[in-house]
């Protein structure tokens, strides 16, 4: 879809149009406009109860009086200064669908006008090209009969001028981007998306991007490395581990910290020996959401160009029950030095980023972020609707909560404190890869933090926001909006 910003005459418009009104009858200025050309054809409808200004109403007008117009989608927009971000997007979702059901090819939106609360003309257009790209995803590379969409919309008009809006188009555009090439890699199966294919990704898009390098470290380099923990879990896999780490580099200064982002890139989690139920094992397909994220926010990158040192790291493995694989009680020793012993196989997360966090300690990073499906705990405590925040960096948890509350890409924050990591004690090892039944998010968090004392550090559990069950099972591409919108900020500041 071809999306412009450009203040348009009304009377000229001959192709569609989108208009709002407003409960209790109320026009928006286009609305009214339209009405007056067409000698109180809306207020006509208003008075016969067809138009309600209820959120989300399309009525589809053709022929008005005196105008010319093909087509004009008078869509309801609830009470006038009270929409929330929710209801646009619950609007434009309407206004789409509907716009999808008729042959429109071009159309010139009004709802640019439509005031959010406590938001801007730049966050209407963001949002609303970030939805409409949604409503277009489908994913059906493995359906023999693909569900045909025959859309002949093409291009997409804002009826709004200046470079705020323009910068709105294109920001939303590397969001969506992200978005839908972290969704098509979640949703892969996990027999043809395993961690060679992760790898295969990172490498082809580095492949594209002057400003990226992809390098892809196998089983026998962590080895070298003492990646033992990584390694451990792999071993019940006839799939190789593979650690992709890609560098986007684009700031003014080459030798600038860069900013590392981290994903936990389980391709499937069967848990192990520690055997998960079959109750919808085969959700943890989905457990690659971490890195599937991370990808997402590179080629978002890629499209934006932010003056960044941005370094991307995939962590691809699989977690299976074997002849070979690790077991409960085992002890291993990670890469940084402290051992570690394995209460629960299905715990393997954060096995897998204790040496990717250590690891990565040779980019001498700004910051690290790491983006996990990490534990079934996040979701009881969060829900589907905020991703959980754990970090040791005040500074840090707020950028990201800003972030997060600027995309409606939701994260909270938990706690952290010396009392979880006394739950981590072992009595036979330096910690203990479990920390009991309560605050589990929040003990894994604490695990984790111990890998990360030479740079300032945040951790997101996506458990319970990276995919949809359900009718809509599927892929979220979350937290790329939240992540995409801490690096722009991150640009801004610089
Ligand atoms: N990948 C899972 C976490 C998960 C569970 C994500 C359910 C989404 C939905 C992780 O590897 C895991 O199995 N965690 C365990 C940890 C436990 C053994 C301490 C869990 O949450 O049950
Ligand atoms: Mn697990
Ligand atoms: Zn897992």
């Amino acid at each position: 879809m071809k999306y412009c910003a450009k203040s348009t005459a009304l009377l000229d418009i001959k192709s569609n149009i989108i208009v709002s009104i407003f409960e209790e009858g109320e026009l928006s200025s286009a609305a009214r406009k339209i009405d007056e050309i067409s000698q109180g054809y809306l207020t006509g409808l208003l008075e016969s109860g067809e138009l309600t200004g209820k959120i989300g109403q399309i009525v589809v007008l053709r022929h008005l009086p005196n105008y010319n117009a093909q087509r004009i989608f008078v869509v309801g927009a609830g009470k006038k200064g009270e929409i929330n971000e929710k209801q646009f997007k619950q609007i434009i979702e309407s206004t789409i669908q509907a716009v999808k059901a008729t042959k429109a090819q071009q159309i010139i939106s009004y709802l640019s006008d439509i005031e959010i609360k406590h938001r801007d003309l730049y966050w209407n257009i963001r949002f609303s090209v970030e939805t409409i790209e949604a409503s277009f995803y489908q994913f059906e590379q493995f359906k023999s009969k693909k569900n045909e969409q025959h859309i002949t919309l093409t291009e997409f008009i804002f009826s709004a001028e200046g470079e705020v809006a323009q910068q709105a188009i294109e920001d939303a555009k590397a969001v969506a981007l992200g978005v839908k090439f972290a969704k098509d890699v979640a949703n892969c199966p996990p027999n043809i998306c395993h961690p060679v294919y992760l790898a295969e990704q990172a490498k082809n898009l580095a492949a594209s991007s002057a400003l990226m390098k992809t390098t892809v470290l196998g089983e026998k380099d962590m080895a070298e490395l003492n990646m033992n923990a990584y390694l451990a879990v792999s071993q019940g896999s006839v799939n190789e581990a593979q650690l992709s780490i890609i560098e986007y580099r684009n700031h003014p200064n080459p030798n600038a910290k860069p900013i590392v982002l981290v994903g936990k890139g389980l391709t499937f989690d069967a848990g192990g020996i520690s055997l998960k139920p079959a109750e919808a094992m085969d959700e943890m397909k989905y457990d690659m959401g971490g890195a599937a994220a991370v990808y997402g926010v590179m080629h978002a990158l890629a499209e934006l160009q932010l003056p960044l040192n941005v370094i991307g790291v995939l962590a691809g493995c699989e977690n299976l029950p074997d002849g070979h694989a690790y077991r409960p009680g085992d002890i291993l020793t990670t890469m940084k030095g402290l051992t570690v012993e394995v209460l629960n196989t299905d715990a393997e997360g954060r096995l897998v980023l204790c040496d990717t966090l250590t690891y990565v300690e040779r980019f001498e990073p700004e910051l690290v972020i790491d983006v996990a499906t990490l534990t079934g705990a996040c979701v009881v405590a969060l829900g589907a609707h905020n991703s959980g925040l754990i970090s040791t960096d005040d500074e840090l948890a707020e950028e990201l909560t800003q972030a997060a509350t600027e995309t409606t890409d939701k994260a909270w924050r938990l706690p952290l404190g010396e009392e979880y990591q006394e739950q981590l004690k072992s009595n036979f090892a330096d910690l203990a890869n479990i920390g009991g039944r309560w605050g589990g998010a929040i003990t894994a968090g604490a695990f984790l933090s111990n890998f990360t004392d030479k740079y300032r550090w945040a951790h997101l559990d996506i458990a319970g926001t990276a995919w949809l069950q359900g009718a809509n099972k599927g892929a979220t591409g979350r937290p790329v909006p939240l992540l995409v919108q801490f690096l722009i900020n991150q640009a801004k500041n610089k």
